[in-house]
């Protein structure tokens, strides 16, 4: 298993793994598709992104990608904090394809995406989840999260906050 960048190689299984899920969910957002633009397409506007744009931080997307070829995970990693990341999104986002949960992937991929906030020189990484979302609290405490203060989004959503130590 091993993480790979969006390339044109990966177009239809791309495709596949979005059509599992419930589109409007799709985690991270970056690597939401749209019928009407070509991947290519697609792609030139992921680097332009990627370098940042707007309210954007830089940032990279890669892939978790199985020995058999198919995309398990994706993950979003923020090179800085802006006060939205620091308060709500932190540094690293990421979802596994439904079909492949429960097998140790995120850990997996949360821990691949430390190497690279490591090479980024980021010493203290913020990750984050919604109160209700066990399954991803108990991703980031495998991989050495501390829990910090939460954060009450305006609409009342509470965001659980954890800082990893590097
Ligand atoms: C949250 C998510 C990333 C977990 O992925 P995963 O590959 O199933 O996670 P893992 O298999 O590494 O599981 C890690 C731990 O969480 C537990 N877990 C995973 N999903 C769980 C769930 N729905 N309910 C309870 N526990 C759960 C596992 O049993 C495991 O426990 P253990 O370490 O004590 O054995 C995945 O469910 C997902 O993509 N959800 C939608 C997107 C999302 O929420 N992303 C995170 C945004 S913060």
């Amino acid at each position: 298993m091993r993480l790979e960048r969006p390339s044109l190689k990966w177009e239809t299984e791309h495709i596949a793994y979005m059509r599992e899920w419930d589109e409007d969910r799709m985690t991270p957002s970056s690597f939401h598709l749209k019928e009407d633009i070509p991947y290519a397409v697609y792609l030139e506007e992921l680097v332009v992104k990627e370098a940042g744009h707007g309210n954007r931080v830089p940032n990279s997307n890669y892939f978790l990608v199985g020995d058999d070829e198919r995309i398990i995970g994706m993950v979003n990693i923020r090179h800085s904090l802006n006060d939205y990341l620091r308060q709500v999104d932190g540094h690293i986002g990421y979802g596994i394809r439904p079909s492949e949960r429960r097998k140790g992937y995120a850990t997996f991929l949360l821990s691949e995406a430390l190497k690279i906030t490591d090479r980024l020189g980021i010493r203290s990484v913020l990750v984050t989840c919604n109160e209700d979302n066990i399954g991803s609290a108990a991703v980031i405490v495998n991989n050495g999260g501390v829990e910090d203060e939460s954060f009450t989004e305006p609409h009342g959503n509470i965001v659980r906050r954890f800082w990893i130590e590097r």
